[in-house]
């Protein structure tokens, strides 16, 4: 939970957190609503102004509630990326899975937050460089204008062009994992194709195919 103190009050609101464990700061990553109750405010904060961060983490998109699998799916819209570029960092993803696979779909292509990082600082990362070269691919989509990949990431899953593009066989319960963090619809529209393709959520008390997280509350 990131909040603030508003007359007295605490208002919070769950966030995931971008940065790496190992990370000496803690990153977020966020909508700016004009009139928001909380983001209104935290647009404006400046260097030593005070942020209340909860101490306690909670959530379901976890990788230890995955099955050992060969291909690590991460599909995210928005700001739904956030919790997938902690993941990315993680070294013990890459020991788990063969292949790790980030798709990110936003409406336009200036929405497409940290491709640059992605792309071009993560493979020099002093420690992780060679294994993300080597194991992460980056899948971006954009949905109202033109790009090199367009489309919803469930469409592109429905016609099979997500799989043909990246040369790699469609969802399998053998061979696949996936995390998804998205809007609400996202989430129902993405989970039913899971489903239809034999995949099963998979929970604390029992791990599965996939995983969600609702990246904000509708
Ligand atoms: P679209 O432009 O077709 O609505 P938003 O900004 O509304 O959170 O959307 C972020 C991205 O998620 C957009 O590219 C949007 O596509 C896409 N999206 C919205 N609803 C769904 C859904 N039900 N399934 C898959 N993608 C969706």
């Amino acid at each position: 939970m990131v909040g603030l103190d508003v007359e007295g009050k605490a208002l919070a609101r769950a966030y995931s957190i971008v940065s790496p464990n190992y990370e000496e700061h803690l990153e977020f990553f966020s909508i700016k609503v004009q009139d928001g109750p909380l983001t209104s405010r935290l647009q404006h904060l400046k260097v030593g102004d005070t942020v209340l961060i909860g101490r306690k983490p909670t959530g379901t998109l976890i990788v230890d509630n995955l099955l050992p699998g060969k291909t690590l799916w991460l599909l995210s819209t928005g700001t739904g990326l956030a919790p997938f570029l902690s993941i990315i960092r993680d070294p013990d993803i890459y020991e788990r899975f063969e292949r790790v696979i980030l798709t990110h779909t936003c409406r336009l292509k200036g929405e497409l937050a940290y491709m640059d990082f992605i792309r071009h600082d993560l493979p020099g990362h002093e420690y992780l460089g060679d294994i993300i070269k080597e194991k992460l691919v980056y899948y971006p989509t954009v949905t109202r204008e033109a790009f090199d990949n367009e489309g919803r990431i469930t469409d592109l899953i429905a016609s099979g062009k997500l799989f043909e593009d990246l040369g790699v066989p469609a969802f399998t319960p053998e061979n696949d994992r996936i995390m998804l963090c998205g809007s609400t619809a996202m989430l129902k529209d993405t989970t039913t194709l899971l489903s239809a393709a034999g995949l099963v959520e998979g929970k604390n008390s029992a791990p599965g195919h996939y995983v969600i997280e609702r990246a904000f509350v509708d």
